[in-house]
């Protein structure tokens, strides 16, 4: 959902002096092959942390050749258990492609329908752009699912960490409150972000 281009292309100079809604364009005699081709999807990413899983973006931060092309993907390795937790991207819709392994896919309307599919290695979804979704696996190895989205930076609003990982923090009783727990509750899940 990102602005259509302008030209062929717009390979991104991330350090650029100036700030447009966007990055400006590398010199074009300064553009290569190599903008157009990323190599970080060949390795599987790190999945020892509490969630068990890695996401990978390739996004125009990763891969400036993106830029203002409206589109990038992610790639999200996941240990046996590892959930990539419920998050939104605001600017981008999310199409995926399980790879390899077994996953509880799933996204809430904001009528709070809950659809979900337990999905397997070729198998394809979409997630309407903005709304909270999740993937556990649920197989009995790891999991492999690559994601596609329309926008160059589609950004993600994690649920917990974005809750319980702010920094500085939301003030606990908007938590008590929103959650209709006690402190020694909400402190207990702040706890485990390390916060
Ligand atoms: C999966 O939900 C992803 O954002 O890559
Ligand atoms: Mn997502």
């Amino acid at each position: 959902s990102d602005p259509d281009p302008l030209q062929d292309f717009c390979v991104a100079d991330l350090k650029a002096p100036i700030s447009v809604n966007g990055f400006p364009c590398k010199p074009a005699a300064a553009v290569t092959s190599d903008d157009f081709f990323f190599d970080g999807f060949t390795k599987e990413g790190n999945t020892t942390n509490i969630f068990g899983w890695s996401v990978t973006p390739a996004n125009v931060l990763a891969f400036p050749g993106l830029n203002t092309l409206g589109i990038s993907m992610n790639r999200v390795d996941f240990a046996p258990g590892g959930l990539n937790p419920p998050h939104s991207h605001p600017r981008a819709t999310e199409t995926g492609v399980v790879i390899k392994g077994k996953l509880l896919v799933g996204f809430v309307t904001t009528s709070n329908v809950f659809y979900s599919k337990v999905m397997t290695a070729g198998q394809m979804f979409v997630v309407p752009r903005g709304l909270v979704h999740f993937q556990l696996n649920v197989g009995e190895g790891k999991a492999l699912l690559f994601t596609a989205f329309n926008s160059h930076l589609p950004g993600s609003a994690v649920v917990p960490t974005t809750l319980f990982a702010s920094s500085p923090s939301i003030p606990v009783e908007v938590l008590t409150k929103a959650f209709q727990v006690d402190k020694a509750t909400i402190d207990i899940i702040k706890s485990k972000f390390g916060s």
